[in-house]
């Protein structure tokens, strides 16, 4: 497969929770280290003012998170030499680029979108709601635009904010009559398990619900939550029969399993219990997950700061030259 010219690639987290979960490796994760291995030019992002969104009142919060965030980057194999992994708040030409597309950005375009409607119902009143949240989608975009990247390899969730991303950048490029952004393309999984992988109790993964397994659990940590995993509710006894569409431990053993075809017609024609698909589940979760765990726990905080004090550098160069464009083409100063 042939790279196109540009390969550049721009992603990001928000580092609201210290440890990322299985959903957001398979949805998001999982797809930055295949493009790194496949020769593209990653920028992995923490998006630690994002997460200040909801986090305002924790900033100390919000930046332990962010250090941890990076952490599970490296673990789950970027690697900091070919890829830069930084944190957006080191590098100040997001917040410069936010405000001037916080100024052509139409209110319209961020009132209706989806996460937003959605954010703002649970905070219920007008009161309580952030002046930035209402412009996370134009901070999100100053954060994918910096990089004039090919494509942002996303979980579905963020496709509303791509969408929006790509119409400031041709609105930019109209109002200005210049050709600085173009057009990037979403890179979303397009497989259904992986984009969507249930939590432990079958809801939507979240860490509010604290229904996910992390990829930096131990091996007893993941065999402690695989244990008290939803089945099959009428599933009573080992010979009765499974429906692995509804059950939590089905749905991991088909992404994680090589024998999930015949672990799932078992369950089905009740020739084995739910015990022993979570014994199974077990030992193919930790065996694929504990290379990971390994590297973690090897990297100790000045590395860290090491590799974030140089992904930012690589990050601000590119920056800085599309900050010159931007103000070119608007004939700022
Ligand atoms: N909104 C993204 C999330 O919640 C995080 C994010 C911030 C991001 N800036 C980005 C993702 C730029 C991709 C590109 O996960």
């Amino acid at each position: 497969m042939s790279l196109p010219a540009n390969k550049r690639i721009l992603s990001g987290m928000r580092s609201t929770n210290p440890k990322l979960h299985l959903g957001n490796y398979e949805g998001a994760l999982r797809n930055w280290v295949d493009l790194q291995d496949q020769g593209y030019e990653m920028f992995c992002m923490v998006a630690d003012w994002h997460a200040l969104t909801t986090m305002f009142d924790k900033p100390q919060e919000v930046a332990y998170n962010s250090r941890e965030v990076a952490k599970d980057y490296i673990a789950a194999g970027i690697d900091p030499e070919k890829s830069a992994v930084f944190v957006q708040s080191d590098v100040k030409e997001h917040a410069e680029l936010h405000l001037l597309f916080s100024m052509m950005t139409p209110l319209g375009w961020l009132e209706r979108c989806p996460t937003y409607k959605d954010k703002k119902q649970d905070l219920g009143s007008a009161e309580r709601e952030p002046y930035g949240l209402l412009g996370y989608p134009v901070l999100q975009t100053a954060d994918i635009l910096l990089y004039r990247p090919y494509g942002v390899p996303v979980g579905k969730d963020q496709a509303p904010h791509l969408e929006i991303g790509n119409d400031i950048a041709g609105r930019f490029n109209s109002l200005y009559d210049c050709e600085v952004f173009t057009p990037y393309k979403y890179m979303i999984p397009e497989d259904e398990s992986r984009a969507t992988l249930p939590g432990l109790d079958m809801r939507k993964m979240s860490k509010s619900y604290d229904n996910g397994i992390n990829l930096s659990d131990s091996d007893d940590e993941t065999a402690q939550k695989i244990k008290s995993a939803f089945t099959t509710p009428t599933k009573i006894r080992k010979d009765d029969p499974g429906i692995p569409e509804g059950c939590a431990v089905c749905q991991y053993l088909k992404l994680y399993s090589p024998d999930w075809e015949t672990q799932w017609d078992e369950d089905r024609q009740g020739l084995r219990g739910c015990m022993q698909n979570k014994k199974e589940l077990i030992e193919v979760i930790n065996e694929k997950f504990r290379p990971m765990r390994e590297r973690r726990a090897q990297l100790d905080e000045g590395e860290i700061d090491r590799i974030l004090a140089d992904g930012a550098e690589r990050a601000r160069a590119v920056a800085e030259e599309t900050m010159r464009q931007v103000k070119s083409a608007m004939g700022l100063r």
